[in-house]
């Protein structure tokens, strides 16, 4: 059976997450959320902190469990697919061990799985030629920049080929020139690996020249206010200087400030050539 072309990459049903439930502290983080990841689709998550995009992401990851509804991942339960190693993770710090080399790092997922060690290594090899990181593989992670560094955390990511691919604010602790690069290089990746991606960030222009679709949600508790489609085909140098970049820059702005009405308004015209 071919699920994980067939099944959507992330289906949420009815999706709730309540820390302390019944508690004096209790906090609800995601309320009643609906979402479907297609295969193959680049989902951001935007909103504002503490809105519940990280515990989201981690439901999905089967991380944290939902307190009520489903999530499924790649038509298995979130639990099946962790087991089965159907997504790989990235966040905002790279945590990469120091004391392993760039190599060993990429290679670790390889070796929980039980990968052979000259197997592991030309995987590993394959990657960091994927992030152009190739000449830095007997390097130590404290030898390279922040950009290098994520580059590492995200051929690791990769390293299972999993089918689909986290990311919690992958690039926000890089500079705005940094960040662009890793974005272009994140669009290359996904283009020659076919991977769907679900990234969450807080920066809207982020958003927008990364993702098919942003899904916006509201401060706590956390729910989808707003879906924005993004149609601006493949991404190049003109793209953020785009006229319908701009516009669903502006769209995205507008769903974060609860501006519903002016929003849909915009939103209709993203797309249209
Ligand atoms: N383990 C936890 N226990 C209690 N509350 C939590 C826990 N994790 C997150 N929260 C709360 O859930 C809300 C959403 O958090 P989070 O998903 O990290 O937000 P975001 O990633 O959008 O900034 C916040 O109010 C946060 O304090
Ligand atoms: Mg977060």
């Amino acid at each position: 059976m071919t699920t994980t072309v067939t099944s959507p990459a992330v289906k949420a049903e009815g999706v709730w997450k309540i820390f302390n439930e019944g508690q004096p502290n209790e906090v609800t983080a995601l309320q009643d959320l609906n979402l479907e990841v297609g295969y193959g689709e680049f989902v951001a998550l935007i909103g504002p902190s503490g809105c519940g995009k990280s515990t989201l992401l981690r439901v999905i990851a089967d991380l944290t469990h939902a307190t009520r509804g489903t999530m499924q991942v790649a038509g298995l339960t979130a639990a099946q697919a962790r087991e089965q190693q159907k997504y790989g993770m990235a966040f905002q710090q790279a945590a990469l061990f120091d004391w392993r080399t760039v190599r060993r790092n990429v290679e670790l997922p390889l070796e929980l799985q039980g990968v052979g060690k000259s197997d592991r290594a030309a995987r590993a090899m394959e990657l960091l030629e994927m992030v152009q990181l190739a000449d830095f593989a007997g390097h130590r992670p404290w030898e390279l920049s922040g950009g290098m560094q994520q580059r590492v955390a995200i051929a690791r990511s990769l390293a299972v080929d999993p089918p689909l691919l986290l990311m919690d604010e992958p690039f926000g602790a890089l500079d705005e020139m940094t960040r662009e690069r890793m974005q272009n290089e994140l669009l290359r990746i996904r283009k020659e690996t076919g991977k769907s991606i679900v990234f969450v960030t807080h920066s809207i222009p982020e958003a927008v020249y990364l993702s098919d679709r942003v899904v916006v949600m509201s401060p706590r508790p956390g729910r989808i206010t707003d879906i924005i489609e993004v149609s601006l085909g493949d991404r190049n140098e003109d793209t953020r200087e785009d006229e319908r970049f701009f516009e669903a820059v502006t769209a995205v702005r507008e769903a974060l400030r609860g501006n519903h009405g002016g929003g849909s308004a915009i939103r209709s015209r993203i797309g249209e050539v």
